[in-house]
């Protein structure tokens, strides 16, 4: 596929759909395996995860497997370690729950941690996370990850569910900026 041209910044092919895909497969057969028997309750956490969530959920074989969609309010305060976003959209009690967050990309960490630590306030019985990528270089936050796809390096990317400023999302391959 050629390039695409995204507001005002230019992206070549990086991931292809296939490889995405191939990839997710196998965290799901993973998680397939880890999580019988625990009524497991994913989160997939909006906006970015939307096309990953799906993907990996449609192959949890698991029929006690629930999913539930999350939002990071832009922040409500700030404190020394930066922005505090408060995790919004959660209905169901977490309450002794096996639960695992679906992150598209775990970046500097930062945002993952802060959603954990949320979860955890919640009192479930075990918090997981899965994150599609990880930008290993990038990571200032040490944070457990259950489940990663790939690792990428520290480029600026886009599609499947991921944007630039609000776009791209609908891509279903993986484009990287082209510097
Ligand atoms: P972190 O808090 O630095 O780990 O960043 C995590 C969030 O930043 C992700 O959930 C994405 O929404 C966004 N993000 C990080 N890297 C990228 C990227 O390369 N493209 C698009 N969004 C990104
Ligand atoms: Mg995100």
């Amino acid at each position: 596929m050629s390039n695409v041209k995204i507001l005002d910044k230019e992206f070549e092919l990086f991931i292809p759909y296939e490889k995405i895909r191939s990839v997710i497969e196998t965290m799901a057969e993973k998680m397939n395996e880890d999580l019988k028997g625990k009524n497991p309750l994913f989160l997939c956490v909006l906006n970015g995860s939307f096309m990953f969530a799906a993907e990996i959920f449609k192959r949890i074989t698991l029929l006690d497997a629930e999913i539930s969609f999350v939002k990071l309010a832009s922040y409500t305060g700030t404190n020394t370690t930066g922005q505090v976003k408060e995790l919004i959209g959660l209905n169901e009690s977490l309450e002794n729950r096996t639960v695992v967050v679906l992150e598209d990309i775990v970046d500097t960490g930062i945002t993952i941690d802060n959603t954990i630590k949320q979860i955890e306030a919640k009192n479930p019985a075990q918090v997981q996370v899965a994150t599609l990528l990880l930008k290993p270089d990038a990571l200032v936050k040490e944070v457990e990850l259950d489940y990663v796809g790939l690792e990428i390096p520290n480029d600026f990317i886009v599609g499947y569910g991921l944007d630039y400023d609000g776009r791209g999302r609908n891509l279903i391959d993986i484009f990287k900026v082209v510097e």
